[in-house]
């Protein structure tokens, strides 16, 4: 507030501990005056040392780089490090993230989700001799090309676009806007040996690439802003005209 005055905040968490035996899941709401600057991690913070230890939550880089502070932010995905309180009415909610799996409070396992969707894709590049070419592996990249592969790397795994995805709500093995953007980094990659058919092979059924419904909420909440809508149209385009339908 512009005459110094600050807001009194009523943040409202959902609490639930699931290896609790017979909890309940149910809101709280803690109150505290907002600061300037205030981020969510500042807020949770101040509510854990000063109103509730119990309170669980996630952080590990508080600059938007781990992901791990994702959270659903007054009923959307968000990062709760860059997201600033002004930028919230006075009362909001807080819950974790949906899909993944609950530890407790606002806290989830996406690292246990992220673990199996990489492993099915196998993210990883399969060089393309079984010996390391270490001239291979130093060879230049056109720097048009590193930088799209660059622009991609930059997702924090954070499951944004997951949890924000009427598809992945409705089919657990559904490899979420996160996947499909993984597939769309490793076929530019020119160390990759795979090719397209290998890799669409892994994402041609319902849970790829068939079961987006395009209904591009992952575009709209990722935090790194990734061209997912983008990804997801040309991984369409470049399976269909192979024959993929
Ligand atoms: Fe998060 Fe964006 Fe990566 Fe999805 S694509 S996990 S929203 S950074
Ligand atoms: Fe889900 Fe994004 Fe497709 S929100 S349905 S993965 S366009
Ligand atoms: Fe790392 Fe928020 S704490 S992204």
């Amino acid at each position: 507030m512009t005459n110094g005055e600050h807001r009194k905040l009523k943040i409202s968490c959902l609490r639930y501990n699931p290896q609790e035996p017979g909890a309940a899941p149910r809101m709280q709401t803690y109150e505290l005056e907002e600061a300037d600057g205030m981020t969510l991690f500042i807020a949770l913070n101040e509510i854990r040392e000063k109103q509730d230890a119990s309170l669980q939550f996630d952080f590990v880089c508080r600059a938007g780089i781990c992901g791990s502070c994702a959270m659903m932010i007054n009923g959307r995905p968000g990062l709760a490090c860059r997201t600033q309180t002004k930028d919230l009415p006075a009362s909001f909610t807080l819950a974790p993230l949906p899909v993944f799996e609950l530890i407790a409070d606002l806290s989830v396992n996406t690292g246990k989700w992220m673990r199996a969707m990489s492993e099915r894709l196998q993210t990883w590049v399969h060089m393309k001799s079984a010996e390391v070419d270490l001239k291979r592996i130093e060879e230049r990249m056109e720097p048009e090309l590193a930088e799209e592969i660059y622009l991609l790397d930059r997702c924090i795994e954070c499951g944004c676009c997951v949890a924000g995805c009427g598809s992945a709500r409705m089919r657990e093995d559904f490899i979420g806007a996160v996947g499909i953007n993984k597939i769309a980094r490793f076929r530019l990659d020119p160390r990759d040996a795979r090719t397209d058919g290998d890799y669409y092979e892994v994402i041609g059924d319902d849970s790829g690439v068939f079961g987006c419904m395009s209904l591009l909420a992952c575009h709209d909440v990722c935090p790194k802003d990734l061209p997912l809508q983008t990804q997801l149209a040309f991984i369409r385009r470049k399976m269909a005209a192979l024959g993929w339908k």
